[in-house]
Protein backbone atom coordinates (compact mmCIF):
# COMPACT_ATOMS: atom_id res chain seq x y z
CA UNK A 1 0.00 0.00 0.00
CA UNK A 2 1.49 3.36 -1.10
CA UNK A 3 1.44 6.41 1.64
CA UNK A 4 1.65 9.29 -0.02
CA UNK A 5 3.18 12.53 0.83
CA UNK A 6 -0.44 14.36 1.24
CA UNK A 7 -4.08 13.75 1.36
CA UNK A 8 -6.40 16.44 0.47
CA UNK A 9 -9.20 15.59 3.25
CA UNK A 10 -12.66 16.61 1.44
CA UNK A 11 -15.23 13.64 2.72
CA UNK A 12 -18.83 13.16 0.73
CA UNK A 13 -20.26 15.46 3.52
CA UNK A 14 -18.20 18.54 2.85
CA UNK A 15 -18.08 17.89 -1.28
CA UNK A 16 -21.65 18.16 -1.18
CA UNK A 17 -21.76 21.26 1.29
CA UNK A 18 -19.12 22.72 -1.12
CA UNK A 19 -21.19 21.49 -3.85
CA UNK A 20 -24.26 23.75 -3.08
CA UNK A 21 -22.77 26.56 -1.49
CA UNK A 22 -20.59 27.03 -5.62
CA UNK A 23 -24.63 26.47 -6.81
CA UNK A 24 -26.08 29.08 -5.00
CA UNK A 25 -23.09 31.42 -5.87
CA UNK A 26 -23.55 30.16 -9.62
CA UNK A 27 -27.48 31.38 -9.27
CA UNK A 28 -27.35 34.52 -8.05
CA UNK A 29 -24.27 35.55 -10.01
CA UNK A 30 -22.43 36.71 -6.72
CA UNK A 31 -19.37 35.58 -7.49
CA UNK A 32 -16.75 37.87 -5.92
CA UNK A 33 -16.65 39.22 -2.65
CA UNK A 34 -19.91 38.56 -1.32
CA UNK A 35 -21.54 35.90 1.06
CA UNK A 36 -19.40 33.22 0.65
CA UNK A 37 -16.44 35.21 1.52
CA UNK A 38 -17.79 37.00 4.36
CA UNK A 39 -18.77 33.35 6.02
CA UNK A 40 -15.19 32.36 5.28
CA UNK A 41 -14.03 35.19 6.96
CA UNK A 42 -15.84 35.35 9.87
CA UNK A 43 -15.61 31.45 10.42
CA UNK A 44 -11.42 31.75 10.07
CA UNK A 45 -11.40 34.62 12.23
CA UNK A 46 -13.57 32.80 15.39
CA UNK A 47 -11.31 29.91 14.79
CA UNK A 48 -8.31 31.98 15.45
CA UNK A 49 -10.35 34.12 18.20
CA UNK A 50 -9.13 37.26 16.01
CA UNK A 51 -11.36 40.22 15.82
CA UNK A 52 -11.08 40.71 11.73
CA UNK A 53 -10.36 38.31 9.10
CA UNK A 54 -9.91 39.68 5.49
CA UNK A 55 -9.81 36.80 2.74
CA UNK A 56 -7.28 37.38 -0.13
CA UNK A 57 -6.36 35.53 -3.40
CA UNK A 58 -3.00 33.82 -1.75
CA UNK A 59 -1.15 33.58 1.44
CA UNK A 60 1.36 35.24 -0.63
CA UNK A 61 -0.78 38.45 -1.51
CA UNK A 62 -1.94 38.21 2.40
CA UNK A 63 1.62 38.75 3.52
CA UNK A 64 2.29 41.77 0.57
CA UNK A 65 -0.78 43.18 1.74
CA UNK A 66 0.14 43.15 5.52
CA UNK A 67 3.65 44.47 4.80
CA UNK A 68 1.82 47.17 2.87
CA UNK A 69 -0.22 48.11 5.56
CA UNK A 70 2.69 47.83 7.83
CA UNK A 71 4.68 50.85 5.72
CA UNK A 72 7.67 48.73 4.69
CA UNK A 73 8.44 50.03 1.32
CA UNK A 74 12.13 51.32 1.33
CA UNK A 75 12.87 50.01 4.65
CA UNK A 76 14.39 46.53 5.55
CA UNK A 77 12.13 43.53 7.03
CA UNK A 78 13.88 40.69 8.66
CA UNK A 79 12.49 37.25 7.28
CA UNK A 80 14.25 33.67 8.84
CA UNK A 81 16.56 32.19 5.84
CA UNK A 82 14.96 28.71 6.05
CA UNK A 83 11.29 29.97 4.81
CA UNK A 84 9.15 29.68 1.46
CA UNK A 85 10.47 31.49 -1.30
CA UNK A 86 6.82 33.60 -0.47
CA UNK A 87 8.12 35.33 2.60
CA UNK A 88 11.01 37.28 1.16
CA UNK A 89 9.04 37.22 -2.28
CA UNK A 90 6.36 39.36 -0.85
CA UNK A 91 8.74 41.57 1.48
CA UNK A 92 10.81 42.70 -2.47
CA UNK A 93 7.08 42.65 -3.86
CA UNK A 94 5.90 45.36 -0.75
CA UNK A 95 9.00 47.44 -1.86
CA UNK A 96 11.07 46.50 1.27
CA UNK A 97 14.29 44.94 1.21
CA UNK A 98 14.71 41.18 3.03
CA UNK A 99 17.30 41.08 5.73
CA UNK A 100 17.85 36.81 6.39
CA UNK A 101 18.14 35.46 9.79
CA UNK A 102 19.37 32.48 11.32
CA UNK A 103 16.69 30.30 13.56
CA UNK A 104 16.99 27.81 16.25
CA UNK A 105 17.64 23.97 15.42
CA UNK A 106 14.65 23.23 18.12
CA UNK A 107 11.99 25.17 16.22
CA UNK A 108 13.52 25.84 13.06
CA UNK A 109 12.14 29.35 13.85
CA UNK A 110 13.72 32.94 14.65
CA UNK A 111 15.07 33.53 17.81
CA UNK A 112 15.06 37.40 19.93
CA UNK A 113 18.86 36.73 19.19
CA UNK A 114 19.08 35.82 16.22
CA UNK A 115 16.36 38.72 14.91
CA UNK A 116 18.60 41.47 16.95
CA UNK A 117 21.76 39.98 14.87
CA UNK A 118 19.54 40.88 11.73
CA UNK A 119 18.25 44.59 12.89
CA UNK A 120 19.55 47.46 10.71
CA UNK A 121 18.86 51.42 11.47
CA UNK A 122 16.14 50.93 8.78
CA UNK A 123 14.70 47.56 9.91
CA UNK A 124 10.71 48.55 9.76
CA UNK A 125 9.14 44.86 10.52
CA UNK A 126 9.97 41.36 11.44
CA UNK A 127 8.50 38.48 9.46
CA UNK A 128 8.09 35.45 11.88
CA UNK A 129 7.47 32.21 10.29
CA UNK A 130 5.73 29.51 12.09
CA UNK A 131 7.92 26.12 10.38
CA UNK A 132 5.48 22.58 10.06
CA UNK A 133 3.35 24.27 12.28
CA UNK A 134 5.14 24.69 15.31
CA UNK A 135 5.14 28.43 17.45
CA UNK A 136 8.42 28.98 19.24
CA UNK A 137 8.48 29.97 22.86
CA UNK A 138 10.60 33.04 21.73
CA UNK A 139 7.28 34.67 20.59
CA UNK A 140 7.26 36.83 24.12
CA UNK A 141 10.57 37.46 23.29
CA UNK A 142 11.08 38.74 19.73
CA UNK A 143 7.59 40.52 20.52
CA UNK A 144 9.17 42.84 23.25
CA UNK A 145 12.35 43.16 20.94
CA UNK A 146 10.22 44.31 18.30
CA UNK A 147 8.22 46.85 20.57
CA UNK A 148 10.87 48.30 22.13
CA UNK A 149 12.67 49.20 19.26
CA UNK A 150 9.47 50.20 17.15
CA UNK A 151 9.58 47.42 14.91
CA UNK A 152 6.17 45.79 13.80
CA UNK A 153 5.75 42.23 13.80
CA UNK A 154 3.98 39.92 11.25
CA UNK A 155 3.11 36.55 11.24
CA UNK A 156 3.63 34.56 7.85
CA UNK A 157 1.19 31.54 9.68
CA UNK A 158 1.04 29.85 6.26
CA UNK A 159 1.80 26.86 8.16
CA UNK A 160 -0.27 27.47 11.58
CA UNK A 161 -3.81 27.35 10.99
CA UNK A 162 -5.55 26.49 14.31
CA UNK A 163 -1.81 26.32 16.55
CA UNK A 164 -1.51 28.05 19.70
CA UNK A 165 1.08 29.09 22.06
CA UNK A 166 0.13 29.14 25.92
CA UNK A 167 -3.79 29.26 24.63
CA UNK A 168 -2.68 32.56 22.24
CA UNK A 169 -3.53 31.82 18.73
CA UNK A 170 -1.33 31.45 15.74
CA UNK A 171 -1.69 34.87 13.80
CA UNK A 172 -2.26 36.90 16.77
CA UNK A 173 0.76 37.59 18.46
CA UNK A 174 1.54 41.13 16.28
CA UNK A 175 0.12 42.76 13.53
CA UNK A 176 -1.32 40.78 11.43
CA UNK A 177 -1.34 36.84 10.41
CA UNK A 178 -0.72 35.97 6.97
CA UNK A 179 -2.26 32.36 6.26
CA UNK A 180 -2.50 30.25 3.03
CA UNK A 181 -5.05 28.03 1.82
CA UNK A 182 -2.66 26.28 -0.63
CA UNK A 183 -3.71 22.75 -1.34
CA UNK A 184 -1.14 21.04 0.85
CA UNK A 185 -1.95 22.87 3.82
CA UNK A 186 -4.18 22.35 6.77
CA UNK A 187 -7.14 23.81 5.39
CA UNK A 188 -7.94 24.95 1.76
CA UNK A 189 -9.93 26.85 -0.59
CA UNK A 190 -8.36 25.35 -3.61
CA UNK A 191 -6.07 28.27 -3.99
CA UNK A 192 -6.19 31.62 -1.30
CA UNK A 193 -5.20 33.41 1.62
CA UNK A 194 -6.56 34.99 4.67
CA UNK A 195 -5.18 38.17 7.36
CA UNK A 196 -6.32 37.99 10.40
CA UNK A 197 -5.70 41.18 13.21
CA UNK A 198 -7.37 42.58 15.78
CA UNK A 199 -6.75 46.31 14.35
CA UNK A 200 -10.09 47.83 12.82
CA UNK A 201 -7.70 50.15 10.85
CA UNK A 202 -5.28 47.06 9.62
CA UNK A 203 -8.69 45.05 8.37
CA UNK A 204 -10.17 48.71 6.60
CA UNK A 205 -6.87 48.95 4.44
CA UNK A 206 -6.70 45.31 3.69
CA UNK A 207 -10.09 45.78 2.04
CA UNK A 208 -8.94 48.46 0.16
CA UNK A 209 -5.25 47.05 -0.90
CA UNK A 210 -7.23 43.90 -2.24
CA UNK A 211 -9.29 45.14 -4.52
CA UNK A 212 -7.28 47.33 -6.51
CA UNK A 213 -6.37 49.62 -3.83
CA UNK A 214 -10.24 51.28 -4.49
CA UNK A 215 -11.36 53.40 -1.38
CA UNK A 216 -15.17 52.15 -2.17
CA UNK A 217 -16.24 49.19 -3.98
CA UNK A 218 -18.50 51.08 -5.98
CA UNK A 219 -16.38 53.63 -6.99
CA UNK A 220 -13.10 53.63 -9.24
CA UNK A 221 -11.42 55.84 -7.23
CA UNK A 222 -8.09 54.63 -6.20
CA UNK A 223 -6.95 55.55 -3.18
CA UNK A 224 -3.83 53.12 -2.37
CA UNK A 225 -0.97 50.82 -4.57
CA UNK A 226 -3.27 47.81 -4.38
CA UNK A 227 -3.74 45.07 -6.80
CA UNK A 228 -6.02 42.45 -8.54
CA UNK A 229 -6.48 40.19 -4.70
CA UNK A 230 -9.69 38.99 -4.46
CA UNK A 231 -10.85 35.51 -3.68
CA UNK A 232 -13.50 34.19 -6.04
CA UNK A 233 -16.50 32.93 -4.05
CA UNK A 234 -16.15 29.42 -5.32
CA UNK A 235 -13.17 29.10 -3.55
CA UNK A 236 -14.57 30.80 -0.26
CA UNK A 237 -16.96 28.39 -0.31
CA UNK A 238 -15.09 25.46 -0.24
CA UNK A 239 -12.78 27.73 2.56
CA UNK A 240 -15.88 27.81 4.43
CA UNK A 241 -16.23 24.18 4.65
CA UNK A 242 -13.26 23.01 5.27
CA UNK A 243 -11.98 25.61 7.92
CA UNK A 244 -15.09 23.67 9.84
CA UNK A 245 -12.82 20.39 10.34
CA UNK A 246 -9.73 23.19 11.48
CA UNK A 247 -10.28 21.66 15.32
CA UNK A 248 -10.67 18.22 14.44
CA UNK A 249 -8.04 18.02 11.82
CA UNK A 250 -5.26 19.48 14.43
CA UNK A 251 -6.32 16.59 16.83
CA UNK A 252 -6.44 14.07 14.40
CA UNK A 253 -2.78 15.33 13.21
CA UNK A 254 -1.41 15.51 16.85
CA UNK A 255 -2.45 12.32 17.60
CA UNK A 256 -0.42 10.73 14.08
CA UNK A 257 2.49 12.84 15.80
CA UNK A 258 2.41 11.42 18.83
CA UNK A 259 2.31 7.86 17.49
CA UNK A 260 5.67 9.18 15.55
CA UNK A 261 7.03 10.08 18.47
CA UNK A 262 6.91 7.20 20.14
CA UNK A 263 7.74 4.90 17.45
CA UNK A 264 11.27 7.47 17.06
CA UNK A 265 12.05 6.76 20.96
CA UNK A 266 14.31 4.39 20.39
CA UNK A 267 15.77 5.76 17.13
CA UNK A 268 19.30 7.39 18.54
CA UNK A 269 20.42 8.23 14.41
CA UNK A 270 17.01 10.54 14.00
CA UNK A 271 16.07 13.61 16.03
CA UNK A 272 12.34 14.67 15.86
CA UNK A 273 10.93 18.14 16.51
CA UNK A 274 8.62 18.23 19.12
CA UNK A 275 6.47 20.73 20.85
CA UNK A 276 7.96 23.27 22.25
CA UNK A 277 6.67 24.23 25.86
CA UNK A 278 3.20 25.86 25.46
CA UNK A 279 2.74 25.02 21.88
CA UNK A 280 0.16 23.13 20.78
CA UNK A 281 0.84 22.45 16.95
CA UNK A 282 -0.85 21.09 13.80
CA UNK A 283 1.87 18.94 12.63
CA UNK A 284 1.11 20.68 9.23
CA UNK A 285 4.50 18.67 8.83
CA UNK A 286 6.36 15.89 10.87
CA UNK A 287 10.15 17.14 10.37
CA UNK A 288 12.92 14.53 11.49
CA UNK A 289 16.77 15.64 11.70
CA UNK A 290 19.14 13.42 10.43
CA UNK A 291 22.64 12.97 11.26
CA UNK A 292 25.11 15.17 10.23
CA UNK A 293 26.79 14.03 5.96
CA UNK A 294 23.77 11.82 6.10
CA UNK A 295 22.70 11.53 2.70
CA UNK A 296 18.68 12.61 2.67
CA UNK A 297 18.75 11.36 -1.31
CA UNK A 298 19.29 8.26 -0.74
CA UNK A 299 16.95 8.08 2.34
CA UNK A 300 14.21 9.10 0.71
CA UNK A 301 14.45 6.93 -2.46
CA UNK A 302 15.45 3.90 -0.18
CA UNK A 303 11.62 4.68 1.71
CA UNK A 304 9.87 5.22 -1.43
CA UNK A 305 11.30 2.53 -3.44
CA UNK A 306 11.41 -0.40 -0.67
CA UNK A 307 8.31 0.48 1.13
CA UNK A 308 6.32 2.36 -1.06
CA UNK A 309 6.42 5.20 1.45
CA UNK A 310 6.54 9.05 -0.11
CA UNK A 311 7.86 11.52 2.09
CA UNK A 312 6.95 15.16 1.74
CA UNK A 313 8.76 18.14 0.77
CA UNK A 314 11.12 19.57 3.02
CA UNK A 315 10.59 22.98 4.44
CA UNK A 316 12.71 24.06 3.02
CA UNK A 317 16.16 22.51 1.27
CA UNK A 318 17.75 25.33 -0.04
CA UNK A 319 18.15 28.39 2.46
CA UNK A 320 16.73 31.52 1.30
CA UNK A 321 20.35 33.41 0.89
CA UNK A 322 21.45 30.80 -1.39
CA UNK A 323 18.17 30.66 -3.98
CA UNK A 324 19.77 32.26 -7.26
CA UNK A 325 17.03 34.96 -7.08
CA UNK A 326 17.53 35.99 -3.40
CA UNK A 327 21.26 35.92 -3.64
CA UNK A 328 21.50 39.74 -4.31
CA UNK A 329 20.15 40.40 0.02
CA UNK A 330 22.48 38.08 1.24
CA UNK A 331 24.95 39.16 4.00
CA UNK A 332 26.93 35.97 4.84
CA UNK A 333 26.75 32.74 6.33
CA UNK A 334 23.81 31.35 8.32
CA UNK A 335 24.93 28.26 9.83
CA UNK A 336 22.04 27.42 12.06
CA UNK A 337 19.70 27.63 8.41
CA UNK A 338 22.14 26.12 6.18
CA UNK A 339 22.36 23.07 8.67
CA UNK A 340 19.08 22.70 9.44
CA UNK A 341 17.70 22.88 5.65
CA UNK A 342 20.27 20.07 4.69
CA UNK A 343 19.44 17.55 6.74
CA UNK A 344 16.08 17.09 7.50
CA UNK A 345 12.75 15.15 6.33
CA UNK A 346 9.07 15.05 6.97
CA UNK A 347 7.21 12.38 7.36
CA UNK A 348 4.34 12.08 5.31
CA UNK A 349 1.08 13.28 8.56
CA UNK A 350 -2.73 13.48 6.69
CA UNK A 351 -5.82 14.86 8.53
CA UNK A 352 -7.38 11.22 8.09
CA UNK A 353 -4.21 8.86 8.36
CA UNK A 354 -4.71 5.31 9.81
CA UNK A 355 -2.73 3.84 12.60
CA UNK A 356 -1.45 1.10 9.90
CA UNK A 357 -0.36 3.83 7.25
CA UNK A 358 1.58 6.02 10.48
CA UNK A 359 3.15 1.84 11.45
CA UNK A 360 4.36 1.62 7.69
CA UNK A 361 6.02 4.43 7.86
CA UNK A 362 7.87 4.00 11.07
CA UNK A 363 8.80 0.93 10.30
CA UNK A 364 10.09 2.15 6.70
CA UNK A 365 11.98 5.19 8.38
CA UNK A 366 13.54 2.80 11.62
CA UNK A 367 14.96 0.31 8.83
CA UNK A 368 16.12 2.44 5.95
CA UNK A 369 18.11 4.84 9.28
CA UNK A 370 19.08 1.78 10.82
CA UNK A 371 20.56 0.31 7.66
CA UNK A 372 22.41 3.94 6.66
CA UNK A 373 23.18 5.22 9.83
CA UNK A 374 23.91 1.93 12.18
C1 LIG B 1 5.67 29.64 4.66
C2 LIG B 1 4.83 30.03 3.49
N1 LIG B 1 4.66 31.33 3.21
C3 LIG B 1 3.90 31.74 2.19
C4 LIG B 1 3.26 30.85 1.36
C5 LIG B 1 2.53 31.36 0.17
O1 LIG B 1 1.20 30.97 0.09
P1 LIG B 1 0.47 30.85 -1.32
O2 LIG B 1 1.07 29.70 -2.06
O3 LIG B 1 -0.96 30.66 -0.95
O4 LIG B 1 0.69 32.15 -2.02
C6 LIG B 1 3.37 29.48 1.61
C7 LIG B 1 2.64 28.47 0.84
O5 LIG B 1 2.83 27.90 -0.10
C8 LIG B 1 4.20 29.06 2.69
O6 LIG B 1 4.36 27.76 2.95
Amino acid sequence: MTVPAARIVFDGADREAVAAAVVESLATGALTLGPQTERFETAFAAAHRARHAVAVATGTAALEIALRVAGVANHDVVVPANTFYATAAAVVHAGARPVFADVDAATFALTAATVQAALTPSTKAVVLVHIGGLITPQVPAIRELCDRRGIVLVEDAAHAHGCSLDGQMAGTFGLAGAFSFYPTKVTTSGEGGMIITDSAEVQQEARIYRDQGKGAFTANHHVRDGASWRLSELNAAAGAVHVQRLAEFVRHRRAVAARYLDGLAGVEALTPLAEPPGCVGNFYKFIVLLPQGADRTRFKSEIADRFDVRLSGEVYDLPLHKQPVLMKYANGALPVAEDVCARHVCLPVHSDMRDDEVDQVLAAVTAVSGEMFG
